[in-house]
């Protein structure tokens, strides 16, 4: 106990209390913040990030506050005129932000009284940050998945490319990281093609939740103010209004629902990274990763490190921290707004810088890539991949039931495993040992190649099939 106050004491003796009241609502107090205070509430440091958000949504309420005979013509162009030249000052470099004045809205609005006068006051008519911020907020966020969204086409794009080249390069498909079963490398990578599809489509269906306008709900009941909720909606794009006041400041689902796919996209885009970090070895040799996305070793130089592989699969982990936090914050919230939701801001700005750069280094490799199909074939046949295509065979053409055609493969596997040779390199002779009745025309589906051309199943691995997804999707994405 003893020690506990003492610490609590050196933190208030540290603790300036400051004597000017803050000039925004300095009226019902008596001294400013504490230094503690400040230290903990500021957040400009990272919402100076939606100035350009900001302004766009006060030239907005600006225009309706005219056009509704709120304020005069007079007020709202000298607004406008110093809200858009405080935008080129914070373009440029030269607008100076003030942690005294908490927050991005309070810089621009002080700022714009410095420039204007005491009229600047009466922007904030009919308005509270609360409903400012959140659709501040989502206006961000929507140009985020717009961003985003171009990223995939272009990604998707490679892909197709990079797919095209590989109808034909047969290589082994996986299961439990053992070679399974053939299928081509065109194949494999159109497999990613789905996911990140999907993800695109995921962003797009998030931004349809996004693009609601919660400016108008005022702190968190609406206002007496004869204000056009629609009018500022369309100025500034969203397709609607929120129908609730309550909900409009206090819904941060939005966030996290452009956290959860960044959550479920970042996956995917391990999952890529991690084949890459393995194809890329010596052990696999599959593919070279341009030295443009790699590292060399301070001490070992033969390394060439598969960096910026390994970034895209642990941002994933980022990701996922970024939406447990958020959702822990939100969680169990009262209505309506509480401070606890200014803590919205760092985690999505991370999750959606992560996974730019993620899309960024996954175009960037896969551009850059080389692929090498002969060491995918050679390993391939080392792992009896054609053993499903044998014990298919026996059940076609002798019409032994599966689970015997699946033992007497199991025993031609050994042998070759003991004689260190592929299916393919036994003799009739030696085949006959397991079933009197075959004959040689099993060589024929003992061929890789020819077995991934007969998977013709609708999304299988034959080469027409994958050209025909690939065709498919050309016309889908442009
Ligand atoms: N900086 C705040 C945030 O990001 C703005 C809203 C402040 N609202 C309030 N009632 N204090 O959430």
């Amino acid at each position: 106990m003893p020690l506990l106050s003492y610490k609590v004491k050196i933190i208030i003796m540290n603790d300036k209390i400051d004597t000017e009241k803050n000039k925004m609502w300095g009226g019902r107090f008596s001294a400013g913040a504490s230094a503690v205070m400040d230290a903990i509430n500021v957040s400009i440091d990272v919402d100076k990030k939606l100035y350009a958000q900001d302004i766009q949504t006060s030239l907005a309420h600006c225009a309706m506050l005219a056009e509704t005979g709120i304020i005069t013509d007079e007020d709202a162009a000298q607004m406008c005129a110093g809200l858009n030249e405080i935008s080129a000052e914070i373009a440029s470099g030269e607008f100076t932000f003030s942690r005294q004045l908490e927050d991005i809205h309070m810089n621009i609005e002080q700022a714009l009284t410095q420039k204007i006068g005491a009229s600047a006051g009466r922007l904030h008519t009919a308005r509270s940050r609360n409903d400012q911020v959140a659709t501040d907020f989502r206006l961000y966020i929507r140009d985020a998945i717009d961003e985003l969204q171009q990223n995939y086409q272009t990604l998707l794009k490679v892909i197709l490319v990079r797919a095209e080249q590989h109808t034909e390069s047969v290589m082994a498909g996986f299961t439990h990281l053992q070679t399974a079963q053939p299928v081509t490398l065109g194949h494999h990578l159109m497999a990613y093609f789905e996911m990140f599809a999907r993800d695109s489509e995921r962003f797009a269906d998030c931004r349809k939740r996004v693009n609601h306008s919660p400016l108008g709900a005022a702190a968190l009941a609406g206002t007496s103010f004869p204000i056009d909720r629609q009018m500022v909606a369309q100025t500034l794009g969203f397709d609607g209004v929120m129908k609730n006041s309550l909900d409009a400041v206090s819904a941060r689902d939005f966030v996290m629902e452009f956290l959860g796919v960044a959550v479920i996209a970042a996956t995917h885009f391990s999952r890529l990274a991690e084949e890459f970090v393995l194809w890329s070895s010596v052990q696999f040799g599959y593919c070279r990763i341009d030295d443009s996305f790699t590292s060399g070793s301070s001490i070992m130089p033969q390394k060439k490190n598969p960096d910026a592989a390994e970034l895209v699969r642990a941002k994933s982990g980022r990701i996922l921290g970024d939406f447990i936090t958020l959702a822990h914050v939100m969680k169990a919230l009262p209505l309506a707004y509480s401070k606890d939701m200014q803590e919205d801001k760092p985690p999505l700005f991370d999750a959606y810088d992560a996974l730019v750069l993620m899309q960024k280094a996954m175009i960037g490799m896969l551009e850059g890539m080389v692929f090498y199909p002969e060491k995918m074939l050679q390993d391939l046949q080392k792992g009896f991949p054609e053993a499903t295509d044998f014990a298919d065979w026996l059940v076609q053409k002798l019409n032994i039931p599966f689970r015997d055609a699946h033992h007497i493969t199991g025993e031609a596997v050994a042998l070759a495993e003991k004689k260190q040779c592929r299916l393919i390199d036994l003799s009739l002779s030696e085949l006959q040992t397991f079933h009197s009745d075959i004959s040689d025309d099993v060589y024929a589906v003992l061929d890789v190649k020819r077995a991934v051309e007969t998977r013709t199943s609708f999304g299988g691995t034959a080469p027409a099939r994958v050209r025909e997804a690939i065709k498919q999707a050309k016309a889908s994405l442009s």
